[in-house]
């Protein structure tokens, strides 16, 4: 008899951490391989924050801390909330976490009951359906329409909500599709849930910080503060910061649901890193100015994408408005065959084939639930983003 429990049988390990790890064990075997499969800035993280852990350490900060993290720490988030969101919180409304990831993960074991249904558009985030089946909640996928730039409209989120549904987790900017929810998209969604009273609302803000353009970022409980007793918004330092390996992630909402994520959280990992929490201080409280030239630089790397993806026969991408992922359309390169003579059926072929042929790491739609696509990362620089897609453009010259 497996020792593993019925719960975890039916958790897929994350398809983006495992193609990179394919591509470390091929580069491990010398063969030359571009990473476009990863989630995170290819930037360090900016020196003055790296300072502030540095003088941690010196003063001290080295034990364990409350589990909602250092109240320098929440007071910095009271703070990013108001002046960028326009939303108000008490510092025990706010909390800290192991990256964006674990306050999502305590959310939903803090409140979920067997049978109990959390709903998200799709494509999504892979981890979205997995975390939900750990808590022991049913993930409820609605298909968002590439038509529609891959926003999820208010009559097909209705389709979905019924009495057992206890969440919607929104994303915006996507992961993977870069699509942002504008203010009247979000009011249109606040108005179907107006009429759903019991169902929260998690609005995973991660990406907050990279959209390009015009596009202005809202969020939830901001556009619907009726909404705002029943709303946990998520956020973190991860993409905005280049500090994906700090794992710093924080939430707030109602007082009850952010104790019982402390709750899970003490009782689980305690708190993330007592240094990691004084380096977030400083990149809250911090200058913001280069967040400017992240972004810019962002910007000009998606347009170099989105050129070189669209030039090549068989793949094809809208211009996304947000995050740093572009979601090609790779339908138009099913049952062509490779120069081995086998036939590529799904996206998952697809992105091998690209691996093997091109030497290049990217990931296949079904991984956030969306056959039929594959997810290029231009978190890279635009030399390694240029001869990607060279190396892209001639393997798929090469399928018949
Ligand atoms: C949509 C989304 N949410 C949350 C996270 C978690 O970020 P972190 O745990 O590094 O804060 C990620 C990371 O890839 C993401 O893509």
């Amino acid at each position: 008899m497996s020792i593993l429990s019925r719960k975890l049988s039916a958790v897929k390990p994350s398809q983006t951490k495992a193609m990179t790890t394919l591509a470390e064990s091929l580069r491990a075997e010398g063969k030359s391989i571009i990473t476009l499969s990863q989630g995170e800035p290819d930037f360090d993280t900016p020196a003055w924050i790296n300072q502030a852990a540095i003088e941690a350490i010196h003063a001290g900060h080295t034990r364990y801390t409350a589990v909602a993290g250092i109240t320098a720490l929440r007071e910095a988030i009271v703070g990013k909330f108001k002046r960028e969101n326009g939303l108000a919180f008490s510092v025990d409304q706010v909390t800290v976490g192991c990256g964006a990831k674990q306050l999502l993960y305590n959310a939903l074991v803090a409140t979920l009951d067997e049978g109990d249904e959390v709903i998200f558009p799709t494509p999504c985030w892979v981890s979205y359906p997995e975390m939900v089946k750990l808590a022991g909640g049913t993930p409820i996928a609605v298909p968002a329409r590439a038509e529609n730039g891959f926003i999820m409209s208010p009559d097909e989120l209705r389709a979905e909500l019924n009495a057992k549904t206890k969440w919607l987790m929104l994303n915006s900017p996507s992961n993977p599709t870069g699509a942002v929810y504008s203010q009247r998209d979000l009011e249109a969604l606040a108005d179907v849930l107006r009429d759903f009273p019991d169902v929260w609302i998690l609005s995973d803000d991660i990406y907050e910080h990279l959209v390009y353009g015009d596009v202005e970022f809202a969020t939830l409980a901001a556009v619907a503060p009726d909404l705002a007793a029943r709303t946990l918004t998520v956020n973190g330092v991860s993409k905005a910061y280049a500090m994906t390996g700090w794992r710093v992630g924080y939430a707030g909402g109602p007082l009850e649901l952010i104790k019982a994520m402390n709750t899970v959280q003490g009782q689980s990992t305690s708190h993330t890193c007592s240094i990691s929490q004084h380096a977030a201080v400083e990149a809250l409280n911090g200058d913001q100015s280069f967040l400017d030239d992240f972004r810019e630089a962002f910007r000009k790397r998606r347009d170099l994408v989105v050129g070189l993806v669209n030039a090549i026969p068989g793949l094809s991408c809208d211009t996304p408005d947000g995050a740093f992922y572009v979601f090609a359309d790779c339908r138009a390169l099913l049952h062509k065959v490779t120069p081995a003579g086998e036939a590529l059926e799904s996206d998952m072929d697809v992105a091998m084939y690209l691996m093997e042929e091109a030497g290049v790491a990217v990931v296949p739609g079904s991984g956030f639930l969306a056959d039929g696509f594959i997810r290029i990362s231009y978190a890279a620089s635009a030399a390694e983003l240029s001869t990607a897609c060279s190396a892209i453009h001639a393997a798929v010259n090469k399928l018949t």
